[in-house]
């Protein structure tokens, strides 16, 4: 095998590299923790996913194209707020550096890609960050890596994408990518490739992201090998696949289950209120039986980076069999239509006081998607506030986690946040997410009407409240 790395590497790197040629020697470098991880994608996952690693005594490089994310981390800054400026210090202080030059790839043992995966806007996958990111590591990839996607897709986009990719450029380099062997092979003598999903759950304070298990698929048995030796040095367990499509679908399927399942109760909240049964009270009376129910609770619709964008993913790969994802559509429907639904319970209270909705002042509590993030993004507080200004109210928000709101893909606010002292002032408070450091008690003595959407008010008897 050619050495794979180009000549002008040589006067850019930093480190010296040293070619894998063995699961052993692999497995050796991970325990010793000589292996050296680049994670490309500094954001809501690839950071987090960086310090875990850099914890865990591993040198660690972080790619991003965001020169203002990289300069930050660069100065010892945090930019998410649950990660203080302490554990950029500390992996700092064992060897993690930032870089938007992707020639530091060559140096590399490992690579996990952590970039976006969004949709467009007639809802078909975006996967231009990962095809410009393996576009962007391909000149520097050499025999004895192991690149691994993280970023959450449809089943085959590993192998379409990610290895049509390397193996074009690899072609011209004498580079080429392990694929399946029936069984590991020892010997390593090209590039391993795996798809590993994400399964961060941002706010959750109670499952330590070690403790979720890592699910890996490799191109080969060697490769799928190899990341669960990287994996398995920091996860406490990892659960090998037979294919990167296994992994991939196994992501999907974990999102489409929520989001069938918060449809679900969803569309029994709307016929509860009908009927005059309190659905979170239906839900907890449920969740006591041991066995065969989960317990998915009601609001005003979801968001974030993953449920409401990875299932359609999947109906949009569907279509290739030409098969229809029926649960994925109505699960969308459903789920889409919860903000304008708690948007209807505002007109419908204001009326009930003669309040008309147009001129009406409303305070949106809470912008994030949900508690305690720092992430806008699909967020249906913000389809919300769009509903309500349409319908002529003078709407406000607050958010701790957001002091200002200007201007994204899909919203345009330029609103500062709304003190709390203010609440008084506002002729309905509707609560679209419930930070936990909002005092229920007080908002709601303050306000003249709440429309709660998260039963964040439900240990408080008052006339004042509309949960729906
Ligand atoms: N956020 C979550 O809770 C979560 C959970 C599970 C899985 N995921 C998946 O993880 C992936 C990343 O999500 P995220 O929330 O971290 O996104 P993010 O937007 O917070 O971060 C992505 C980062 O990638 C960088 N980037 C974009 N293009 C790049 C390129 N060509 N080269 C290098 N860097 C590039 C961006 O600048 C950004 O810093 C997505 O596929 C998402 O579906 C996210």
């Amino acid at each position: 095998m050619a050495d794979a790395v180009p000549a002008t590497l040589t006067e850019t790197i930093s480190t010296p590299i040293t070619t894998v040629r063995s699961l052993t020697e692999w497995r050796e470098r991970v325990a010793q923790r000589e292996a050296k991880v680049g994670i490309i994608g500094l954001g809501y996952v690839g950071l987090p996913l960086t310090l875990l690693f850099s914890s865990e005594g591993f040198r660690v490089t972080g790619f991003d194209v965001d020169t203002t994310k990289v300069d930050r981390l660069n100065r010892g800054e945090s930019y998410i707020w649950r990660i203080e400026p302490d554990h950029i210090a500390a992996a700092k202080a064992k060897g993690f550096t930032a870089t938007t030059d992707f020639a530091h790839i060559a140096e590399m043992d490992a690579v996990l890609i952590c970039v976006p995966t969004p949709l467009t806007d007639h809802h078909a996958p975006d996967l231009s960050y990962v095809e410009a990111t393996v576009h962007a590591i391909a000149p520097y990839v050499r025999a004895g890596q192991l690149i691994v996607l993280e970023s959450t897709t449809y089943p085959g986009t590993t192998e379409e994408i990610v290895v049509r990719i390397l193996m074009e450029a690899g072609a011209k380099r004498d580079v080429q990518v392990q694929i399946a062997p029936p069984e590991a092979k020892e010997q390593i003598d090209g590039v391993l490739v795996a798809f590993s999903p994400e399964r961060e759950d941002p706010g959750n304070m109670i499952t330590p992201r070690r403790e979720i298990p890592k699910v890996v698929g490799g191109m080969d048995a060697t490769a799928t090998e190899a990341a669960c030796a990287l994996y398995g040095s920091i996860f406490t367990r990892t659960v090998p696949v037979s294919s990167p499509a296994t992994a991939e679908m196994t992501k999907l399927l974990e999102n489409i289950y929520r989001s069938v399942n918060i449809a679900l109760v969803n569309e029994m909240k709307q016929l509860c209120m009908k009927m005059g049964v309190d659905i979170w009270e239906v839900v907890d009376a449920a969740a006591t039986k041991p066995f065969g129910f989960q317990a998915f609770y009601p609001g005003p619709g979801i968001g974030g980076h993953c449920i409401p964008v990875d299932p359609f993913y999947l109906t949009w790969k569907a279509k290739e069999y030409g098969f229809t994802t029926r649960f994925i559509q109505l699960a969308g429907e459903v789920n889409e239509e919860m903000p304008i639904f708690v948007v209807r319970q505002v007109a419908l209270a204001l009326n009930d006081r003669s309040i008309a909705m147009k001129g009406a002042k409303v305070l949106v509590l809470g912008v994030a998607y949900k508690a305690d993030v720092d992430d806008l993004r699909e967020s249906p507080a913000l389809v919300m506030i769009e509903q309500l200004q349409s319908l002529g109210c003078d709407v406000s928000y607050n958010d701790p986690f957001f002091p200002f709101v200007g201007h994204g893909r899909k919203y345009a606010l330029n609103m500062h946040s709304t003190p709390l002292d203010r609440v008084g002032e506002f002729d309905c408070v509707v609560i679209a997410t419930d930070h936990s450091s909002y005092e229920m008690d007080q908002i709601v003595a303050d306000a003249k009407l709440v429309v709660d959407s998260r039963n964040a008010t439900r240990h408080i008897a008052s006339p004042k409240i509309v949960r729906c």
